[in-house]
């Protein structure tokens, strides 16, 4: 039988608890997280998941910014903004919203931000961490992956893991995550080969790659769980994941629905992390 896993429902049940914690951390100690968040330019996409993100952040009573700086900023003056946030420590948490324009080098702007305060998990020094196997920051997607593994008792330990996808935002975090749980992970990404054949092998298959339905049936071994990152439109226009549900959700003994399955989570841990981060903050 093939169990669904309801992102949704996971996310608004950690939101809620979330808020509370929250509002528990403010009678306590008068500390209020706060994340903020710079967009630069007006890339649609972007612009919807800030504004997700505000909200989200917003609902679980945080202090919350979106600074909007037009495309043509400088990276020096963007480097100059990071470090304002930096420094004040009414933020705990500080994101530079995916992608930046051609002129801005992505590396000098994520070693820009303040490790103690990279709530995306990104700088070079939180993703070391995660890789020596003690992570503090942890990019959001995997870690609501990781969530969800958690809250349907799927146990990954010995299991053998497969992820589709090696980039520093998914692919790779989520092969060290299921590695510090004692999964068996192997880490594959477009240029596999003999793809579907190791895939097949997976008790645990996570794909993150970007390519509409490209897991079909015979990537699936009969009883894996199957986690979908995937966010891609069909060729009618429709919302779809990475994976071919309807091939293979049959196969499956879980999987993960897109809409409604790893993209809710991600906010949710987004916003778990930064309420980390001004705990650790007042003990410093
Ligand atoms: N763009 C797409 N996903 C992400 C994310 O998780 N963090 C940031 N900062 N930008 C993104």
């Amino acid at each position: 039988m093939t169990h669904v896993i309801d992102g949704k429902a996971l996310a608004v049940k950690l939101q809620g608890e979330l808020a509370e914690k929250t509002a528990r951390l403010k009678a306590e100690t008068g500390q209020v997280p706060g994340l903020v968040v710079i967009l630069v330019g007006e890339n649609p996409a972007s612009q919807v998941y800030v504004r997700n993100k505000e909200r989200s952040a917003l609902a679980a009573g945080f202090r919350s910014e979106v600074v909007r700086v037009p495309e043509s900023i400088s990276q020096e003056d963007l480097l100059a903004l990071i470090d304002c946030y930096n420094q004040d420590p009414l933020w705990h948490g500080i994101l530079v919203q995916l992608p930046l324009p051609a002129h801005i080098d992505d590396e000098a702007v994520l070693l820009a931000i303040d490790p103690n305060k990279d709530v995306d998990g990104f700088h070079p020094l939180n993703m070391g961490h995660l890789w020596a196997g003690n992570p503090v920051m942890v990019p959001s997607t995997p870690a609501g992956i990781m969530e969800m593994f958690r809250e349907y008792d799927i146990d990954v330990e010995g299991k053998n893991a497969v992820v589709i996808g090696r980039s520093n935002i998914v692919g790779k975090p989520m092969a060290q995550l299921l590695l510090a749980k004692n999964a068996t992970v192997t880490l594959t990404h477009s240029r596999t080969h003999h793809l579907a054949k190791i895939a097949r092998k997976a008790d645990i298959l996570v794909v993150a790659i970007g390519r509409a339905k490209f897991v079909t049936a015979d990537f699936v071994k009969e009883g894996a769980v199957v986690i979908d990152v995937g966010m891609n439109r069909d060729e009618n226009g429709k919302l779809c994941g990475d994976v071919d549900y309807e091939q293979v959700a049959p196969l499956a003994s879980y999987i993960t629905p897109v809409p409604g399955g790893v993209g809710p989570m991600t906010i949710t841990m987004l916003m778990s992390q930064t309420y980390e981060a001004a705990v650790r903050a007042l003990k410093k």
